[in-house]
């Protein structure tokens, strides 16, 4: 098994301070997660979640919220999360609420994110964006991402978009999902 350093806990963009997530984090999560086309979640799930998110941090990965430095209101999350990949070769996400968005807060947090998970020792990252959000895979675009390949699901096309915008020609394997 291939061993990575740890992504810093604290990562710093021009604007942000980027630190995981806490439980007084939940309020703002649960409204973010009330923006998605999923069904509602309590605040029982929620601190679920950020556990879950713990324990990725303590494995080496893991969330990031984007915390302005002049201290306003957390803004939202960019994650370096197994989901559809792996471990070794991990996804980056990201996520805003509502009011942020449009600002390029994601693109200057996830850029930061996407060096220090590669600074991590791994040598490609992914991330897995349905071809009608435009605003995400703009994101992608503008920190060097390219797509690889294409995949389906039952709720239609994903892209998958890479650091190295090449196709390891096989499947990321997906023993840590
Ligand atoms: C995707 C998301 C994180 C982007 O956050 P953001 O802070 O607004 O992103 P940025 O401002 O850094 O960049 C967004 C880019 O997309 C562009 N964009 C936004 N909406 C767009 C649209 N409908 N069509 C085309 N481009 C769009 C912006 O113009 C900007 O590009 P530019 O800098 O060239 O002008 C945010 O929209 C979001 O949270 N969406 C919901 C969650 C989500 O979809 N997450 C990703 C799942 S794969």
């Amino acid at each position: 098994m291939s061993t990575y350093t740890p992504i810093p806990l604290e990562l710093r963009t021009n604007r942000m301070l980027l630190t995981p997530e806490r439980e007084d984090d939940a309020s703002w999560l649960e409204r973010l997660f009330a923006t998605r086309d999923a069904p509602p979640v309590d605040r029982a799930e929620t601190l679920r979640r950020i556990r879950a998110m713990d324990e990725l941090v303590a494995r080496g990965i893991g969330a990031r919220v984007l915390r302005p430095v002049d201290g306003s209101a957390a803004l939202g999350y960019v994650a370096v999360v197994v989901g559809r990949a792996s471990f070794d070769e991990p996804e980056l996400a990201w996520e805003l609420l509502p009011e942020a968005r449009g600002q390029g807060y994601a693109t200057e947090a996830a850029a930061v994110l996407r060096d220090a998970a590669l600074a991590t020792g791994r040598r490609r990252l992914w991330a897995t964006i349905r071809p009608d959000n435009r605003a995400s895979r703009r994101v992608a675009e503008k920190i060097g991402l390219a797509v690889a390949r294409t995949s389906s699901d039952e709720r239609g096309p994903v892209e998958w978009w890479s650091t190295s915008g090449d196709d390891p020609g096989f499947p990321p394997a997906d023993v840590d999902r």
